[in-house]
């Protein structure tokens, strides 16, 4: 894929910036969005020289007010589950993506949008950002992983709520439930979301990739099997440059310098 048409990919000092083009829809996902999303985020893995990425939106209004709606209108139930399937797995992607990916949500987050950020590592928020998954308002149920991302994020009690309501919440709200981390000026966003960035990309590459692998397989296994698989992981950190050279500046009263070996 050569040209872009809903993304842009802007590489900023380690820092892959992913945003969703589409301002006059609100950057609305499309099944041409999902795709040009999966191939710019399988270049950012390829990419040594992207260390972090940052998903935002184009425009001060939205992140992305949910899977496109008017795409959806006429489906059949099979492609609308190959839809599901398709956003699904690109959400797969990012959750699972070896570097560490953080949503700057600068505006709307619903439904598939809402979605798009939980699949994220980490949330920041701007101050007029509306989050929530309203697909119960047209007659649905979310797609994108939704209804299982939700739960997991915030407590099955309040995202019941969320998503048999449909209501939207502030992002002031969602930070006090935990859907983000942190609510900034709208103006501070993106630099606080950079600043983020360059604070992970000082750590150990190998640290910082096998730290994700720890907490995203670790939640998925049976506690014991979790502090077993953490155990392995902590082992196989010893086999790393890296970890030599931490445990070396600490006791040598000076900064690391990882060489992400
Ligand atoms: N899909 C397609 N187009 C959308 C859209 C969406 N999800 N959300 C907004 N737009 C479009 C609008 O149709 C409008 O286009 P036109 O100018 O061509 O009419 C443009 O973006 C601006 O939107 P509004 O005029 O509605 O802006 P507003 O400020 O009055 O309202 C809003 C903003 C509250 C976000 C409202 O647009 C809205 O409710 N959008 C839909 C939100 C939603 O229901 N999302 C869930 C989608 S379903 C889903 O995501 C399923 C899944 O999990 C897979």
């Amino acid at each position: 894929m050569t040209e872009l048409e809903c993304i842009t990919l802007a590489l900023e000092n380690g820092i892959a910036v992913v945003t969703l083009n589409r301002p006059k829809a609100l950057n609305a996902l499309n099944a041409q969005t999902l795709r040009e999303l999966e191939w710019v985020l399988q270049e950012v893995e390829r990419n040594p020289q992207a260390r972090v990425a940052i998903i935002t939106g184009a425009g001060d209004k939205a992140f992305a007010a949910g899977a496109d709606i008017g795409e959806m209108k006429g489906k059949t139930p099979l492609e609308a589950r190959r839809f599901a399937q398709l956003g699904q797995s690109v959400f797969a992607g990012i959750e699972n993506l070896d570097k560490p990916v953080i949503a700057a949500i600068n505006g709307f987050a619903l439904g598939g949008g809402c979605e798009l950020a939980m699949a994220c590592d980490i949330r920041l928020a701007s101050e007029n950002a509306v989050l929530g998954q309203p697909e119960i308002n047209l007659g649905l149920i979310p797609g994108f992983g939704g209804s299982q991302r939700l739960p997991r994020l915030i407590g099955k009690g309040m995202a019941k709520e969320l998503l048999l309501t449909g209501n939207s919440i502030s992002a002031i709200r969602a930070a006090e439930l935990g859907l983000v981390n942190d609510v900034y000026p709208q103006e501070e966003l993106l630099p606080k979301a950079h600043k983020l960035a360059a604070q992970i990309m000082a750590k150990s590459r190998v640290a910082v990739s096998l730290l994700k692998k720890a907490v995203n397989e670790g939640m998925e296994m049976d506690e014991n099997k979790a502090y077993a698989f953490e155990a392995e992981l902590f082992g196989l950190m010893f086999a790393a440059e890296d970890s030599k050279e931490g445990i070396h500046a600490f006791l040598e009263k000076r900064n690391a310098e990882f060489k992400d070996q």
